[in-house]
């Protein structure tokens, strides 16, 4: 079977290192799994009067999480919780009320920083927000990486084998995931 993964990547800028951990974790993945990318940028911050007549790209959005198979978080931490614009998917993703796209979607959560916390404080904060939503999350391995010069080269490998190998493991393990939900 075929699954196509809703990728919600939480850093907008384009030289991010989660976005350089989502494009390697894409190149660990099977030949039947394909990442398609949220697009987080353009989607207003939500305000429930616009809910009944959403913003085309939060209309797009949740028509992306619909559609996939799974969600993979792919999250930087800022001030120690998830950033502003994940959370603001997060939440047009789960109205108007009764379509709630969250809700048993299989999700994945991973997060890179500079720092040896390795997103540990965002990640936990947004394993919360999705249980209240009704989104299995994957709980171990947990992939809190600390993101060093030259660990990710410019076509997305990962140089350091160990990382990689435990990389792959958590590859495995979220694919075998998502498949248990697959109808
Ligand atoms: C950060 N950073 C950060 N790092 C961390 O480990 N814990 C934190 O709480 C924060 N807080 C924080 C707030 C804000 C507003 C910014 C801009 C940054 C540093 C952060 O990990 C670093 O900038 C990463 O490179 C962000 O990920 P991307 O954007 O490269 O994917």
């Amino acid at each position: 079977m075929k699954y196509d993964i809703a990728v919600l990547v939480g850093s907008l800028r384009k030289g991010s290192i989660n976005l350089q951990l989502a494009r390697a974790l894409e190149k660990l993945m099977p030949d039947n799994v394909t990442f398609k990318y949220a697009s987080l940028a353009d989607i207003p911050l939500f305000n429930q009067d616009d809910e009944n007549n959403m913003p085309a790209s939060a209309a797009a959005l949740k028509a992306l999480i619909a559609g996939a198979h799974g969600a993979l978080f792919v999250t930087p931490e800022h001030n120690r919780s998830v950033p502003a614009a994940l959370k603001n998917a997060i939440d047009w993703g789960t109205r108007p009320w009764g379509q709630n796209n969250w809700n048993n979607k299989p999700v994945g959560i991973v997060g890179a920083s500079p720092s040896a916390a390795g997103t540990a404080l965002a990640q936990q904060h947004l394993r919360n927000i999705l249980a209240a939503e009704g989104a299995p999350a994957l709980t171990t391995p947990e992939v809190f990486l600390q993101m060093k010069e030259g660990l990710i080269d410019a076509q997305f490998n990962i140089t350091n084998a160990d990382t990689k190998a435990f990389l792959q493991g958590w590859v495995d393990r979220y694919v075998a995931w998502v498949a248990k939900f697959a109808t």
